[in-house]
């Protein structure tokens, strides 16, 4: 299904008041865990989710999703920190809802970040991976319903959903960085269980080397609109079954949170890179 487009078109609006900067040309969704980064960013300005009129806001206990508008590079870049998952009930609308707005901000550059499974041979937790490319298991698309020409075509090409361009300018901010990164494809499970080990060994033989339950909505109202996509994953854990043991949410919050350092790194390269 679709947001109007002049609800959008409130919600940029309001972006460019309450941050006092009409246009941001980048973009940048913060997976789970790095949710505080933003607020270190040069000239952060913060705006809570409520106040913008339309935005979904997250049921976690006292964190309902902040906005923060920065200029790491001297240009204007947005941070959503917090987001809003299909698995918990919300419509794909309101889980591409931020992106679309960043979109109208003059986001014509996205970032997407997210935790994942490692499915590949040769990854392990901790892995930085860029995506290239996506499957969609979910078998759910954000653009179902009347389409609106004024976001986008129909049937919008998906040949290269994540901008190689993009990925270079990533990899070298690895390399200014320090920090390693990996390639691969993405495969979008709703969630919010686990895969089981055969829905691992079925992404893997289609081709799949990260498993996770986001990124891939946003990333096609992303392009839906134009927009040039980055999709960095954070391998967490090895998926289930081959990982030796069972998964836990704790497990993916304690690699998360040792892989902060180097995560943060990367963005604090690759922003101004992106900015520019
Ligand atoms: N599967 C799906 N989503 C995830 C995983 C996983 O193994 N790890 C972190 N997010």
């Amino acid at each position: 299904m679709l947001m109007s487009y002049e609800e959008l078109a409130a919600a940029a609006a309001a972006i460019g008041e309450s941050t006092g900067r009409p246009t941001h040309t980048v973009a940048l969704v913060l997976g789970s865990g790095l949710g505080d980064y933003a607020a270190s960013l040069p000239g952060a300005v913060a705006v809570p989710y409520a106040d913008i009129p339309g935005f979904p806001v997250p049921k976690v206990e006292g964190h309902g999703g902040t906005l923060y508008s920065a200029a790491p590079g001297g240009k204007p870049v947005l941070v959503f920190s917090g987001r809003v998952h299909a698995y918990e009930g919300w419509p794909l609308d309101k889980v591409v809802f931020a992106v679309r707005a960043a979109v109208l901000c003059g986001g014509g550059t996205l970032v997407l970040t997210n935790a994942a499974g490692g499915a590949g041979d040769g990854l392990e937790a901790g892995d930085l991976v860029l995506i290239r490319d996506h499957l969609n298991l979910a078998a759910r698309n954000p653009l179902t319903g009347a389409n609106d020409d004024r976001l986008g075509a129909r049937f919008p090409d998906m040949s290269e959903v994540y901008s190689a361009d993009l990925r270079r300018i990533a990899r070298r901010a690895g390399e200014r960085a320090g920090v390693p990164l990996k390639e691969g494809v993405y495969a979008w499970f709703l969630g919010p269980s686990y895969e089981t080990p055969a829905e691992v060994q079925m992404a893997r033989r289609l081709g799949a080397d990260l498993v996770g339950m986001s990124t891939v909505p946003e990333a096609i109202a992303a392009r839906h609109m134009g927009a040039r996509v980055l999709g960095i994953s954070l391998v967490t854990n090895l998926a289930a079954g081959i990982s030796p043991v069972p998964l836990s949410h704790e497990e993916v919050q304690a690699t998360g949170l040792a892989a902060r350092g180097r995560f943060t790194a990367l963005l604090d390269a690759l922003l101004p890179a992106l900015a520019s």
